[in-house]
């Protein structure tokens, strides 16, 4: 009964990363049907959030107690990631740093991951070992994985979940994703799932011929799905897909510009600005449909955190206790606090940028990382560009974003 179950819910999770244009191809659409995805996310954490509000009160274990057809609807909802672990459990952060990732969003980077049989693949952050298990049908008998986990506990469940599903031979590896493997190397593919505050220098040391990283890299608080390549001592970089994911532990915790909220807040009662029409007209024109919704507001918020230092949550900054955000349905700002006018019309001023340059897309900017010069690694301190508003030059506008071992120069080449 619980079999056909997970037959059918499977099915319905691969029709609708199908219907979605998540995944597109048969390969991961074979792997993620043939793979049991309950069997790694035997229980989970869940908030309970009080009444009608968004504050959460508590975190509350989900196992056995839910019920076999409710554990189904919740382990293959496409846009739910699961907490392995609840907030408590690490103290001091307040965050889950653990989770079972969304399936949508697990499917997405398998499909930008291109892999083949044979393939040898390193992957940063276990987690539940659900995308290893992924990982492993997609490389077949002759490829070979390799996952690293940096917490003990959740890398010793996910070997037994990934045994459990005839996983077996993935290496689950405990330590600190940031040095990579390198008795396991070379591979084809890195790929990290945490958030990343820069690529760590031995993963595309640890790539062979022709390899590739692939890395949700901290954009002010979001984590834009990022493909690397090895260029000289460096790396060249193109964003794939929008995202957000819980941080990456360990040694590589840079302090980037941004302060890295996740979430927006008001302090206080939020007055309200209108947006410029030829604003509102820019974010409501890729209106038809969800996903057009949804891209334009990325769009924008790309650009955001290159322009302002301040930028929090998706379209929103932060200073102090006062905050500007655009309004859900894009055609207004809510803002508050002392500061909350003034950032308020910056936020309008980077619209205003935005629009100038044409409204571009995340995927329209190139990105180059170098080793800082004279800096070992890790160490900080390479004075910054005045301010962080970008500059042009020849047609190009480019800003530049100081990470941990690199810095990032992103460039916009200027619609003629
Ligand atoms: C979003 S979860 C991974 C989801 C996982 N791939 C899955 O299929 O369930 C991120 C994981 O990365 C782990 N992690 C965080 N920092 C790490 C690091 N520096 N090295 C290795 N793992 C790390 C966390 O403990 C967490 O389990």
């Amino acid at each position: 009964m619980v079999v056909e179950g997970s037959l059918t819910a499977r099915r319905r999770m691969v029709e609708a990363l199908a219907a979605g244009g998540t995944v597109r191809s048969q390969s991961v659409l074979d792997a993620m049907r043939s793979v049991p995805r309950e069997l790694f996310v035997p229980r989970f954490w869940a908030p309970v959030v009080e009444g009608g509000g968004q504050e959460v009160r508590e975190w509350r274990p989900m196992a056995g107690d839910l019920g076999a057809e409710t554990a189904l609807l919740l382990a293959y909802d496409v846009d739910r990631a699961l907490a392995l672990k609840p907030p408590q459990r690490y103290p001091g952060t307040g965050q889950v740093l653990s989770t079972a990732s969304a399936p949508r969003v697990v499917g997405c980077m398998l499909e930008l991951l291109e892999l083949s049989p044979g393939d040898r693949v390193l992957e940063i952050g276990t987690g539940s070992g659900y995308n290893a298990a992924l990982l492993r049908r997609l490389v077949g008998d002759t490829g070979h994985v390799t996952s690293v986990e940096i917490d003990n506990e959740v890398a010793e469940e996910a070997a037994a979940h990934l045994a459990d599903a005839g996983c077996g031979d993935v290496e689950v590896v405990v330590g600190d994703g940031y040095h990579g493997v390198p008795e396991a190397a070379p591979f084809d593919r890195v790929v990290a799932t945490a958030g990343c505050d820069d690529i760590a220098p031995a993963w595309l040391a640890q790539l062979g011929p022709g390899g590739q990283c692939l890395l949700p890299l901290r954009h002010g608080a979001w984590h834009p799905v990022t493909r690397a390549w090895p260029d000289g001592s460096g790396a060249q970089a193109r964003v794939e897909a929008p995202a957000f994911f819980v941080p990456l532990q360990g040694r590589q915790s840079a302090a980037l510009p941004w302060p890295g909220d996740h979430r927006s807040r008001h302090h206080s009662e939020p007055r309200l600005a209108a947006l410029p029409d030829a604003v509102a007209l820019a974010l409501s024109r890729q209106h038809a449909g969800v996903a057009g919704a949804d891209k334009a507001r990325w769009n924008l918020a790309y650009l955001l955190p290159l322009e302002d230092d301040r930028a929090v949550s998706l379209l929103a900054l932060a200073e102090g206790a006062s905050l500007a955000e655009v309004h859900q349905r894009g055609d207004r700002v809510l803002y508050s606090g002392g500061e909350g006018e003034q950032l308020k019309d910056r936020l309008v001023d980077v619209a205003e940028i935005w629009l100038s340059l044409g409204c571009p897309g995340y995927g329209d900017y190139t990105s180059r990382l170098a080793p800082v010069p004279g800096r070992p690694p890790g160490q900080r301190g390479l004075p910054r560009p005045d301010g962080r508003a970008g500059w042009e030059q020849q047609g190009r506008r480019s800003w530049t974003v100081e990470r941990y071992d690199f810095v990032q120069t992103v460039c916009l080449e200027r619609a003629a």
